[in-house]
């Protein structure tokens, strides 16, 4: 707790309550919460805190994709910023013991703690961003799932009253956004539901009140907004999978040897600085999560 307090002074706390302020009415109730969790320190910090350079936040929240705001990144922010997240639930069901419905304050009793990842785009830019959420296990366990489930289906929400591209004329992705784990990916300890970033809670645009992380899958794979987690038998089509089948593959892990058919992956762009740095194997994670994928052919399963 002492470290934590190094980093965030009373003058921080203050700003953050005017940002907090200028907040829409609609997303107050979930972000309060959440607000209230991250004011009282309630999360561990992350001990990695020299090993990366952490993005500008202003980077961070307005360089986005967020797709059912819009496919224009500053179109999709200012969209973002009426967002109504108030009274949020999450339901989980398909092959668990009994579904269930979680409220906000439900998920934030899990563990809360800060992680800073690479973020890496499947558009060929990287950034670092120290999220705060809790290991997606954690709530499997209470899901209680049975031997019949194999995959996990995330969904986003569905509601062209606030989704731009939503409601309009030809959307341009079959919505609601859908993305999908494998069971064991699911379970990993790096795998994240972020409600936080940068100690505090989520924006519209980067996917509040509560989104996935896999960090070292493109970003494509960590899905904004959820409301729905489906355990299920077979391995669910996700979104970018249906859109273009031989661009997105199911395992979207980085690998910089398989190349998106229209640009290489060898290279990042650093966002925020004029370098780009070679693409490392499942983004620096090699060491953590290669074993997942033991004697798989990663470019056929791409
Ligand atoms: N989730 C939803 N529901 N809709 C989206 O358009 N974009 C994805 C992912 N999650 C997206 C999404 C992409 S392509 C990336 S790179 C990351 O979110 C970006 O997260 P960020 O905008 O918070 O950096």
């Amino acid at each position: 707790m002492k470290e934590i307090a190094k980093y965030i002074t009373p003058e921080s706390f203050y700003k953050r309550r005017r940002e907090f302020v200028k907040l829409g009415a609609g997303t107050l109730l979930s972000l309060s919460l959440i607000q209230s969790k991250l004011m009282a320190l309630d999360f561990k910090n992350d001990e990695n805190l020299d090993k990366l350079k952490i993005s500008d936040e202003k980077l961070a929240t307005s360089y986005v994709n967020f797709y059912e705001f819009s496919t224009d990144k500053r179109k999709a922010v200012e969209y973002a910023q009426k967002f109504n997240t108030q009274g949020w639930k999450v339901e989980l069901s398909g092959e668990i013991e009994k579904p269930l419905i979680l409220s906000m304050e439900d998920l934030l009793s899990f563990p809360l703690e800060e992680r800073i990842y690479r973020l890496r785009c499947v558009e060929a830019w990287s950034m670092v961003v120290p999220w705060i959420g809790f290991e997606l296990r954690h709530l499997i366990e209470k899901a209680r799932p049975t031997n019949e489930a194999k995959f996990i289906k995330f969904t986003t929400l569905f509601d062209k009253t606030q989704f731009n591209d939503q409601n309009s004329f030809f959307p341009t992705l079959d919505y609601p956004y859908v993305e999908s784990l494998r069971m064991d990916e699911a379970l990993h300890p790096l795998t994240l539901m972020a409600v936080g970033m940068y100690k505090k809670p989520l924006l519209g645009q980067n996917g509040a009140p509560i989104r996935l992380v896999v960090p070292w899958k493109y970003g494509f794979k960590s899905i904004k907004s959820l409301v729905k987690i489906e355990f299920v038998k077979e391995r669910p089509k996700t979104t970018w999978e249906l859109y273009a089948p031989h661009e997105y593959g199911f395992y979207a892990n980085v690998n910089p040897e398989v190349s998106h058919p229209r640009w290489s992956q060898a290279h990042e762009r650093i966002l925020g600085s004029f370098s780009t740095q070679k693409t490392l194997l499942f983004n620096g994670y090699e060491k953590e999560v290669a074993s997942l994928y033991a004697g798989m052919d990663l470019k056929k399963n791409f």
